[in-house]
Parts: structure tokens; sequence; C-alpha cells
């Protein structure tokens, strides 16, 4: 293609064969905890893409969402160590976490209409005091609620498919597994290989995505498209037909558009959809990412998980010290009841009147990404203001998640387009 017609492809002229399924190669990320909500997946979907959900601190999602009291009841049974640094005996009720996931899958799929897809993310860091057996609850109530695909992220998942090999939907439910480089990839298929079960796609996700990541201190050092090439390379030399999904800092459709080029079957995309409507976020939060600018984004040490993650560095979590909130939540204890925010707390020092002074090192990640205090985002999240219109209050209009989906699959020559703008014209406001 001659330069022009680069510019001039959009992601509407490739379709992603998954199976059966003839879809829009979009699919929106999973965003914990609850920002990719029921409403932003189900709205992927509708439109022929696919949409996740996220299982991040599901029985908090669904005492929210469902009305159940599974943190409160988790809080009781444990109140023992609440003011002990030592969490050993804090658990999860398997049977509770089962029903959480369960009616949180459950209500979202009974919701779905459309030619597309839903699928949830399931994150391995959330190790839960119980890292196997955790997982395996949470996979078998996304299974058995009727999820159609299962995105294995942050953590190599080299157990994770060997859980759920039993289940009867172990080989019809879609599983991919995100990595960051091929030697991640070649770790996850040994265990896929053993099992005679390989991945229906796998998510390339660079180092400008959200969340964590799976890079470290020289994240600037790789880039996505390197990254991408390398694995379509590898699994054309291993003849292994796996679809590649490209996730990270891709912002326009004409992005999109250069990874499909090459060989990508869809692309997983997620800041822009920080300011839509459906997206979980309350209100305040959305003109938080809205306003960002480039000098506010960083790639922090805080998380309790040990991988880096990209945040606002205006986000409420930074510096705080809360009191660990284990009994409650305790999503990243792991087996022996250790989580590197519960050591930083210990460690900080009380002012004059007692009271803890800022944890400067980690931030309990359960507690304020309950409250939305973290605001994790990609690196292009300081472009979101050129993607809507600034009010007449300073604030920014918020999107639907539609618009921005059409966005991805119309858009040529690295154009964003705005809404239709909520305010009346400037004229229309003097007359009235
Ligand atoms: C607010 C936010 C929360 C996220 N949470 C998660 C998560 O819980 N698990 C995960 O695997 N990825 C998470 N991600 C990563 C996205 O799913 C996605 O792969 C990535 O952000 C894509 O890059 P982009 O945001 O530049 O489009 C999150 C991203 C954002 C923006």
């Amino acid at each position: 293609m001659n330069p022009r017609t680069l510019t001039e492809d959009k992601v509407d002229n490739y379709r992603w064969q998954l199976g059966q399924l003839e879809l829009v190669p979009i699919v929106i990320g999973g965003m914990g905890v609850d920002i990719s909500t029921t409403a932003l997946a189900l709205t992927a979907c509708r439109l022929g893409g696919v949409g996740h959900i996220s299982d991040a601190m599901v029985q908090h999602v669904s005492d929210r969402k469902y009305n159940t009291h599974f943190t409160k009841a988790k809080s009781e049974t444990h109140r023992a160590t609440r003011d002990q640094i030592d969490k050993s005996t804090v658990k999860f009720n398997l049977d509770h976490l089962y029903q959480a996931q369960l009616n949180h899958v459950r209500y979202t799929m009974d919701r779905k209409q459309g030619p597309g897809a839903i699928f949830i993310n399931v994150m391995e860091k959330l190790t839960m005091g119980a890292p196997g057996d955790t997982l395996q609850a949470r996979l078998r109530g996304a299974l058995d609620g009727g999820i159609d695909g299962i995105t294995l992220s942050a953590g190599l998942h080299i157990g994770s498919l060997k859980l759920i090999a039993d289940h009867p939907r172990f080989r019809d439910v879609k599983i991919g597994p995100i990595v960051s480089s091929v030697r991640a990839l070649k770790i996850f298929l040994k265990g896929a290989v053993r099992l005679n079960r390989l991945p229906d796609y796998v998510v390339v996700e660079g180092p400008l995505a959200g969340g964590h990541l799976g890079f470290g201190e020289d994240w600037r050092d790789y880039d996505l498209h390197t990254i991408v090439a390398e694995v379509l390379a590898f699994l054309r030399e291993e003849n292994l037909p796996i679809p590649v999904l490209a996730a990270g800092g891709i912002f326009t459709g004409t992005d999109a558009a250069s990874f499909l080029r090459m060989g990508a079957a869809g692309v997983q995309v997620a800041t822009r959809f920080t300011i839509t409507e459906e997206c979980g976020l309350p209100a305040r939060v959305k003109q938080d990412y809205a306003r960002a600018r480039e000098e506010d984004l960083v790639v922090s040490n805080v998380s309790p998980t040990g991988y880096p993650i990209r945040m606002l560095s205006y986000s409420p979590a930074l510096g705080s010290n809360i009191k660990p909130q284990c009994e409650a939540f305790g999503y990243l204890l792991d087996r022996d009841g250790h989580c590197a925010y519960l050591d930083a707390y210990d460690a900080t020092p009380v002012d004059e009147n007692g009271r803890k002074l800022p944890v400067q090192d980690k931030v309990c990640l359960c507690y304020h990404f309950s409250k939305f205090n973290c605001y994790t985002c990609g690196q292009y999240a300081y472009r979101l203001k050129d993607t809507t219109h600034r009010l007449a209050d300073g604030s920014y209009q918020i999107l639907t998640a539609s618009h921005v989906f059409s966005d991805y699959q119309f858009s040529t020559s690295h154009r964003v387009a705005l809404p239709a703008s909520q305010e009346p014209p400037v004229a229309a406001v003097v007359n009235a």
C-alpha cells in the first residue's frame, strides 16, 4: 500500500474469525474493579466486538451490585486479626467466592445481545490467601455462568488451565493469556500443550498499557509493534495458528489498523473508554482522567503485586495511611497471609499524636480500588481531552461507549471523531 492508502486503512476493513463468530476486531480490555462494567461489555458485544468484565474483587462487586453480603461475612469471620499484622488465618470462603463470580457473570450473560462476545479478565496475581483454590473457584464460577471467553492476566498462568481441565466447557470456552514477550507465551504454551488445549487467542500487551505492566523500569525500551512482530514470527515458525490481539497505547483507529495490517487478528483497547457513560468510574473520577496532562503519568512501584503499575500522579491512593483491610478484602494476600502493603504499613512510624504517617512505598490496592482512588490508565490518557468537548463549566463532556467503539472501527488518518456537543450553541444560550 502507498502511504496515502495506509492512512486511509481502517479497522472496519478487517474481521476476526473466532470459531463460528465473525467479529469486529475490537476488544475492550478488562478493567478492575468493575471499571469495565457489564454495560460497557454489553455495548462492545452489541456492536459486534468483544467486551470484558473483570472479576477483580468480585465479592465486593457482587455486594455492591447484587445485594449480597459476602464482604461483611468475611470481615466478621476474621475479626480477630483486625489489629494484627499477621493475616495468615484470613481465608476466603470458596463457596461465597464461586457464588459471587457466578452472580456477576450470569447477570452479564443474561443481558447479552448482538453478534459479539463477552469475556472475563481473570488475574493470577489476585492470590487471595490460597492462590490455586481461589483461582479455581473464580474460573469455575465464570464457566458455569456461561461466559464466552476467559482472558488470563497478571501472571504466567502456568497451572491455570489444569484447574478447569475436567470442566465440561473446558474445550468450548475461548481462552487466551495476556503476555508481554515471546518468552512468557512459551511458558504458557508448555502447560497448554501438555493438556492438548491451545489458547484460542493471545493478547500481546506492550509497555504503554493501563493497569499492571509486564515490564520493569526499562519499559521505555520496548515497543508494541516489535513485540507483536516477534510473537507473530514465533507462532508462524511453530505453525501455531493462534490469533494475536495487540494491546497498549492504541489510541486511534489508524493505530489499530496498523496492527491488523501486520497480521494481528484484533486489538485490545481500554483507556479511551474510561470517560464513557458505561465505564464504572464515578463521574468525578472520569473528569480526573479527562484532565490528565502528559507530566501526570507515572509508572510506579507502589503495587503490592510486585508489578509496576501506570497511574496518574494525583491518584488519591498515593501516600495514604489506610489501615490494612484484609479481613474484609485480602485479595492480594499470598498463601502465608502476606502482602507487601502490610510490611510497608507496619514499618511506617506514627506522629506525636499516635497517627500513622503516610505510607510511601506501597498502597493498599484493595481498599483504594474499592473506592476508585487508584487512577490507573494507559500512557495516552493525556490525550483523552482531545477526544471530547470542554463544557462551559470547565468539565469535559462524557462520551458514549458506542461513539468510542465506532470511532475505532471507522476512523482513518488518525482522526478522532468528536461527539455531538451536548451544550447548545452560544447564540442559543444568549437568546434563552
Ligand atoms: C482503568 C484501567 C484498568 C485496568 N485494569 C486491568 C485489569 O484489572 N486487568 C488487566 O489485565 N488489565 C487491566 N487493564 C489493561 C487493559 O485491559 C488493556 O489491556 C490496556 O489498558 C490497553 O491499553 P490502552 O489502555 O492504552 O488502550 C486496565 C486498564 C485501564 C485503563
